[in-house]
């Protein structure tokens, strides 16, 4: 049994901890790290219906310190992942770590690189690609689409939190690039396997904290990838891939709930894919309890060519 737990109980702390709660074999929820246990304990049970978890909540430096849990989620601001990640894979738990991997590339390959000496799970919390539609058009891209020629990846989401940590830059560096850019970079990344070779991009403004950015990936393949992100406006999310043979068009399918429609369209006919609308953060806890049980690859190795991407796209 892995004992799991998690650290931070914002947004993304509480999509991960309602697939806690939910739970997944060989797994149980043991430890929640909190600055204010009793504020985190409301929120689990006033808003999450989890039971009273009051003897489970510590302070994050006792829970980073280790010793509670096996395995840790981490879904703290930006800025925070590597301090954490580098405390929790130094008191020898696996991580599931919110994105982006780090701030910085150096930070993000040092994290890589103690993973692998301590032989320690390190996952990003990349959950699209646990999205079941994607599992599927990952699987039979090839028999979907023919040979990959381009990705396309809309996506505008107006963010409320206009004087959060993000829009501050406070333990933040990148905002429309880390909120969206970064998944919609990895499921690129994903989708082709191999590695960028160019690097195009726009970003409004063009300095500091980016609200709105465009980017194009050149990859090693031939495969051209375009990424449109914003935290300014809402338009329909969209993922849109296209090759000799077909194109494979993901509608409303970025976001938290597993869902959307998927269309594939070739030889001037559309046909809908179908696919159970499953919590995708609960996949990929399954995915993160498996691999600390020895199956699957131990490291994202991806995570840290996102950070060195968003490097590229956004150097200041
Ligand atoms: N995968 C996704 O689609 C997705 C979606 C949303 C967010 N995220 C990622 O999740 C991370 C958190 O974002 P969020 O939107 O959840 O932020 P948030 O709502 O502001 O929550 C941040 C959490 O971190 C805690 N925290 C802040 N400073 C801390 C510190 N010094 N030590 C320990 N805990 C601290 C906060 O606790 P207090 O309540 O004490 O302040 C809060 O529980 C970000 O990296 C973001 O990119 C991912």
């Amino acid at each position: 049994m892995v004992r799991v737990g998690l650290l931070g109980l914002g947004d993304a702390g509480k999509h991960h901890a309602r697939a806690l709660k939910h739970g997944v074999v060989d797994a149980s929820w043991t430890t929640l790290g909190a600055r204010d246990a009793d504020q985190a304990n409301r929120v689990l049970v006033d808003e999450l219906g989890v039971s009273d978890m009051r003897q489970h909540v510590v302070a994050p430096d006792e829970l980073l310190a280790g010793g509670r849990c096996d395995a840790l989620i981490i879904a703290t601001p930006d800025g925070l992942h590597f301090d954490h990640a580098r405390r929790a894979l130094a008191a020898g738990m696996h991580v599931l770590v919110e994105k982006p991997l780090a701030l910085e590339v150096a930070q993000a390959h040092e994290l890589v690189a103690l993973a692998q000496a301590r032989d320690r799970v390190l996952q990003v919390g990349y959950q699209l690609r646990h999205h079941v539609g994607h599992e599927r058009v990952h699987a039979q891209l090839a028999e979907l689409v023919g040979t990959l020629r381009t990705i396309h990846v809309r996506w505008a989401w107006p963010d409320p939190a206009v004087d959060g940590w993000r829009a501050r830059g406070h333990d933040a560096r990148w905002w429309s690039l880390a909120a969206l850019g970064t998944h919609a970079i990895d499921l690129a990344l994903w989708l082709d396997g191999g590695e960028v070779v160019e690097v195009h991009a726009l970003r409004e403004p063009p300095a500091g904290i980016d609200r709105l950015a465009e980017v194009s990936l050149r990859f090693a393949s031939g495969v051209l990838a375009h990424v449109s992100v914003a935290v300014t406006h809402r338009a329909q999310p969209s993922l849109v891939l296209a090759g000799d043979a077909g194109e494979v068009d993901c509608a409303g399918t970025l976001g938290a709930r597993g869902a959307g429609t998927i269309t594939h369209r070739a030889n001037r006919e559309a046909t809908e894919l179908g696919f159970a609308v499953e919590d995708p953060y609960l996949r990929q806890l399954r995915t993160f309890v498996a691999r600390c049980e020895g199956s699957g690859a131990r490291i994202d190795a991806q995570a840290a060519t996102n950070v060195e991407l968003l490097h590229r796209i956004s150097p200041a």
